[in-house]
């Protein structure tokens, strides 16, 4: 890595967290770590190939980081003291906004200590980008974290195409509206000239919300996937409002996951698992909107049942460690640990458990490897903006095998309608679809994955960032 010069960028990401996480050691020394989440899975590769400057945070408090290169890539690190990790990241963001755009399915917080360092940081990642950016450069600003950075830096740097892209659901306009800084949120976004969902009933909830919260006029007519955005004139400016499904590096996963050391691998992980008749798979950050308690229930009353014999399957949850501080996941952690241990103490054997849980991060081989090894991979999310776990499943199965059982309320449902889709509030409903799955017919199983990957193969992270950008009327990276 290389300090970086007095240019400013023509073209910036700006997300909450940089690509990578400064891990402090128990030693005393510091070293640099991929960072979690979906956002830095799809938006990494597409930067690192357009070399553009990214505006985030380190990942660790009172971190004081001078802005460096890695890989062609400008990072530009925001600092946040511990109190603001608190109020800001693990308050605002994760404690009030996340469960309010996840559909409430835990109740969200109000507090207004909270909102108000969310205000003072959204205005420091704004002051940054305003110093960073080349004159009439393009930004693109990432997620439920960050949605005043837009008006903030209008009002900063007036020269700038601004976008920004939400990759969580947004949420229906009646839950919104509890939100007791509904208005300032909505006038945060409209700072943009585009502003993006994964989906376009979000762009539909948005534009009403524009008129009822801030009397404006916006444009009537149904929202399309990359097509016919809604139209809102605020001033002399027009905001866009879209839909753009976000996506992954397809065929970078597809290559990895034809590699021979990746192909041997998945073959050693079978192997070390005892070679089961079959093999299910769950990968997520340990979040409430996972529905990991969806699955470890289906699967234990199906084994509780007889339908499925403890002797043939075996799964494995990897669950990456995520907002371990915050009260909602601490009960949730001990909640899943709670029936991991019950499941594996009613169905295993001496050397042989039935569930295999991973509270780690593995890296992207060693998770194509899983992904190759598995019959049957599960997500189960209650509500997910996109969910990109399914897609790389797909992408990772150049052999047609396996099946995937995919939640309704992911936006990848609308997407991949060839996997068995559940409503993961009805067990029974995911119970029959995993035993449907587990029981798949191997020409029927090629049939489904072959209609799901024509889908993930042509819809990639590239299309997407494309579509996007040429929507915002980028000259820049496109
Ligand atoms: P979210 O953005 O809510 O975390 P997504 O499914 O959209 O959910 O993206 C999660 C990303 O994190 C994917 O790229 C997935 O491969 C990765 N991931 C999830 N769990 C793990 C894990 N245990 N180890 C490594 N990567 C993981
Ligand atoms: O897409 C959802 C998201 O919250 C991203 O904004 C974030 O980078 C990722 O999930 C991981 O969450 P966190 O940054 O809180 O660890």
């Amino acid at each position: 890595m290389s300090s970086i010069g007095e240019n400013g960028a023509d073209f910036l990401v700006v997300a909450n967290r940089l690509p990578v996480d400064l891990e402090r050691l128990p030693d005393g020394t510091q070293r640099w770590k991929h960072s979690p989440g979906g956002l830095v899975s799809a938006l990494e590769p597409f930067l690192r190939v357009h070399s553009g400057a990214w505006v985030g945070w380190p990942g660790v408090a009172d971190a004081d980081v001078e802005a460096f290169e890695e890989d062609g890539l400008q990072l530009h690190p925001v600092s946040l003291s511990s109190a603001e990790v608190t109020d800001y990241y693990e308050g605002f963001s994760n404690g009030t906004l996340w469960p309010l755009y996840h559909d409430v399915v835990e109740r969200p917080a109000f507090h207004r200590r909270w909102w108000n360092t969310y205000v003072r940081v959204n205005q420091r990642f704004a002051d940054v980008t305003a110093k960073v950016a080349a004159h009439g450069a393009t930004v693109w600003v990432q997620d439920y974290q960050l949605q005043l950075v837009p008006a903030m830096l209008r009002e900063l740097r007036p020269d700038l195409r601004i976008g920004f892209f939400l990759h969580i659901p947004f949420p229906p306009v009646e839950l919104f509206m509890q939100l007791p800084w509904r208005t300032e949120i909505i006038r945060g976004l409209l700072g943009a000239d585009l502003v993006g969902f994964h989906r376009p009933g979000g762009a539909q909830n948005f534009l009403w919300l524009a008129r009822r919260l801030v009397g404006l006029e916006p444009s009537r007519g149904a929202v399309g996937v990359r097509t016919r955005p809604g139209v809102v004139q605020v001033g002399d400016r027009t905001v866009r409002v879209g839909a753009f499904p976000i996506s992954i590096d397809s065929s970078a996963l597809d290559a990895l996951a034809r590699s021979k050391e990746v192909q041997a691998r998945a073959r050693q992980i079978r192997e070390d698992l005892g070679n089961p008749k079959k093999v299910l798979l769950g990968v997520d950050r340990l979040d409430y909107t996972k529905g990991i308690d969806v699955r470890l229930r289906a699967l234990n009353e199906l084994l509780e049942d007889g339908r499925v014999a403890p002797e043939d399957v075996v799964m494995v949850q990897l669950a990456t460690p995520s907002r371990e501080r915050v009260e909602h996941y601490k009960q949730m952690r001990g909640d899943i640990e709670r029936m991991v241990g019950r499941l594996n103490g009613e169905f295993s054997r001496v050397g042989r458990p039935v569930l295999h849980y991973l509270h780690q991060s593995v890296d992207r081989k060693e998770l194509t490897a899983f992904m190759l090894a598995a019959d049957v991979m599960v997500v189960t999310p209650v509500r997910d903006g996109m969910n990109l776990v399914c897609k790389e499943y797909v992408a990772s199965r150049h052999d047609l095998g396996g099946a995937l059982v995919l939640s309704e309320f992911a936006g990848a449902a609308a997407e991949l309608t060839s996997a068995f889709l559940v409503n993961p509030h009805d067990l029974d409903g995911v119970k029959k679809a995993l035993e449907d799955a587990l029981a798949l017919d191997p020409a029927e199983g090629r049939r489904r994955m072959r209609a799901l990957r024509r889908q993930v193969l042509t819809h990639d992270v590239d299309r997407w960032a494309r579509s996007f950008l040429e929507a915002l009327g980028a000259q820049t990276a496109v």
